[in-house]
């Protein structure tokens, strides 16, 4: 089985669906750790609860010195034999030199159709922009912000009456279902990087129903 690294800063509702699907024997990937730069992220219980190796690297520890915090990170992911990383609401920007040790080896879950809303507060942004779809994107990490390959995306309806919180809630459902199918593809083999895109191989199931 393909190894997840799960990095996480806060909540972890989408770690939480990555642990639900690894939780069916057929699936095939399973964590091999979730790592937090924050030692109070619920995400962190989660895991434990799970049987799940964790590890925090904080950032505060290594003030001023990115390169070494990024090091720290690196060298426990690979003592834990990750094969794929997968950000889940990591919410500290990566360095190129990351992102080139675990080129198309990183994956992000990102609260948007992009390449439309990248950055934060997207839901109030896409409210505000008048769109009527919204949505979430799995794409590679490359070291520009929330740029890289699609692997996958769900779009929702933006519904009248729409707050930033409800359409948040309802983009969040979709992550949910999206991100386990999107590391499905990665580790069956059939989301292959060509130039700027992911080609699929073979079916997927309808959007619709990934929704
Ligand atoms: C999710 O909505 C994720 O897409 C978003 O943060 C939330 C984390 O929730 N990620 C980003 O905004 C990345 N810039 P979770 O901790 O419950 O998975």
């Amino acid at each position: 089985k393909l190894k997840l690294g799960v990095l996480i800063s806060g909540r972890g509702s989408n770690l939480q669906a990555l642990i639900d699907a690894c939780a069916a024997p057929d699936f095939p990937a399973e964590i091999a750790l979730v790592l937090s730069n924050k030692a109070d992220a619920f995400g962190l219980e989660r895991a434990a609860k799970a049987g799940i190796a964790t590890a925090v690297v904080s950032h505060r520890d290594y003030p001023g010195d990115k390169p070494a915090f990024e090091a720290a990170m690196d060298a426990t992911l690979r003592e834990s034999g990750v094969d794929l990383v997968c950000l889940a609401g990591f919410m500290r920007l990566l360095s190129p030199w990351f992102v080139g040790q675990w080129h198309n080896a990183l994956i992000n879950i990102h609260p948007s159709l992009l390449p439309s809303f990248k950055g934060l507060d997207t839901h109030q942004r896409a409210l505000d922009s008048g769109v009527r779809f919204h949505g979430c994107t799995v794409h590679y990490v490359r070291p520009e912000m929330d740029e890289g390959p699609i692997i996958a995306q769900a779009a929702v309806p933006v519904l009248p009456g729409d707050d930033a919180h409800r359409l948040a809630d309802r983009v969040l459902e979709s992550e949910h279902r999206l991100y386990p199918h999107a590391v499905r593809l990665i580790a069956e083999g059939r989301a292959r990087v060509d130039g700027d895109l992911v080609r699929i191989e073979g079916t997927v199931p309808d959007l619709a129903a990934v929704v």
